[in-house]
């Protein structure tokens, strides 16, 4: 005798657990532009993640090959696709958290400033779609040029009425990679146990690490402190060189983006103590948007806490970052006010 066949389920409909592995909460998570060069990496690391219960893979290519390649990996997180801007409401509906890789990268000789006219219209589009399908969801940006990317997802989510600073964080967390890479290179220990805060925001001479507030607490020349504050506002420069065309970093960044986003999981997750650097709306300085580090609670970025004291150095970098961002902040806000 032959066991009679079980009902087979349609592909990608497995039913999703409420709760994930272990009896913690399981929570909701799209990626949009989920089959580009960070895209697909950072699906594969979400769908690693144990607090990830369902896993919606948007974007408008080639959403059908990389969800059915992810969704063979047997860890807990249901994944789905959704193709084109006729999917994108179904991708977004009942998210807890919206992942956004969506746009051009650099090229060598650009900077980040010149994707925005592509970009820009990109992240508008996705952010309508978030504050109509999951308004309560938190939201991590990583679309260049994230200085005025994050203004206009916030001009976004106020025509809509939605708009809660709280739950719109700019993704600068390779940032701090980088710089606690770098650190540790210098200082021969494990980047594992440094953390360098990295304020300001994202392109050039807006990333301002603070090497005087270095855990461990340590000294570094004036040379040291040159060669790494430069290394650290040209990381992104060095990988786009590196590869000569084909793109900037996408791998560090799916890594960086991956624990960024599990950060605000466990966050949401209820955990204390959870705090990491982003871009933020923020009181820290006169802009309206700052990244410095950030406590992260259920819902989002529930502290912006403060610089912190700054050397002779660092204070000067402040005041060319601020010039710098002044100007990006104000590019987004115009572009979203053009038309109205
Ligand atoms: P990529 O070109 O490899 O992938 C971008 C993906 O976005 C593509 O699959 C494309 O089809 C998709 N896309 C385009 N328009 C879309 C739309 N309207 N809706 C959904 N998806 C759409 O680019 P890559 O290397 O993945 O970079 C993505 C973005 O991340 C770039 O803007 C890049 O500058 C930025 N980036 C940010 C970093 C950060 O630290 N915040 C670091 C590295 C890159």
């Amino acid at each position: 005798l032959s066991p009679s066949p079980r009902p087979q389920m349609e592909e990608g409909v497995r039913p999703a657990p409420c709760r994930a592995k272990g009896g913690a909460p399981g929570f909701k998570v799209a990626v949009l532009g989920a089959a580009g060069g960070i895209g697909q990496p950072l699906s594969l690391l979400m769908k690693l993640n144990p607090l990830v219960s369902v896993l919606h893979l948007y974007d408008v290519v080639n959403t059908p090959g990389v969800t059915a390649d992810v969704s063979h990996m047997d860890t807990t997180a249901v994944v789905r696709g959704f193709l084109g801007p006729n999917q994108l409401e179904a991708a977004l509906t009942g998210m807890d958290l919206v992942i956004i890789p969506a746009g051009l990268p650099r090229k060598p000789g650009m900077t980040r400033d010149d994707l925005f006219n592509k970009n820009a219209g990109i992240v508008r589009s996705l952010c309508e779609g978030v504050a109509k399908c999951c308004p309560n969801a938190i939201v991590n940006l990583i679309s260049n040029p994230v200085n005025s990317t994050v203004p206009i997802a916030a001009e976004v989510f106020k025509k809509a009425g939605t708009y809660d600073p709280k739950r719109l964080l700019g993704v600068t967390t390779l940032d701090v990679a980088r710089a606690n890479t770098f650190v540790a290179e210098v200082l021969g220990i494990d980047p594992k146990d440094v953390n360098v805060p990295v304020v300001g925001g994202h392109a050039g001479v807006t990333i301002l690490p603070l090497l005087s507030q270095v855990h461990p607490p340590c000294s570094f020349t004036p040379d040291e402190i040159s060669y790494l504050t430069k290394r650290i506002q040209n990381g992104g420069t060095e990988v786009v060189e590196a590869k000569a065309g084909a793109g900037s970093a996408t791998l560090s960044m799916a890594f960086a983006a991956a624990k960024f986003g599990d950060a605000c999981l466990r966050a949401m997750r209820g955990d204390a103590g959870v705090v990491e650097c982003s871009y933020v709306a923020s009181a820290v300085t006169e802009l309206p948007f700052f990244a410095t580090k950030v406590r992260l609670g259920r819902a989002g970025a529930e502290e912006v806490l403060p610089l912190g004291p700054l050397n002779d150095f660092e204070r000067a970098g402040l005041e060319m970052a601020k010039k710098e961002l002044m100007e990006s902040i104000q590019k987004g806000i115009d572009f979203m006010n053009k038309d109205s």
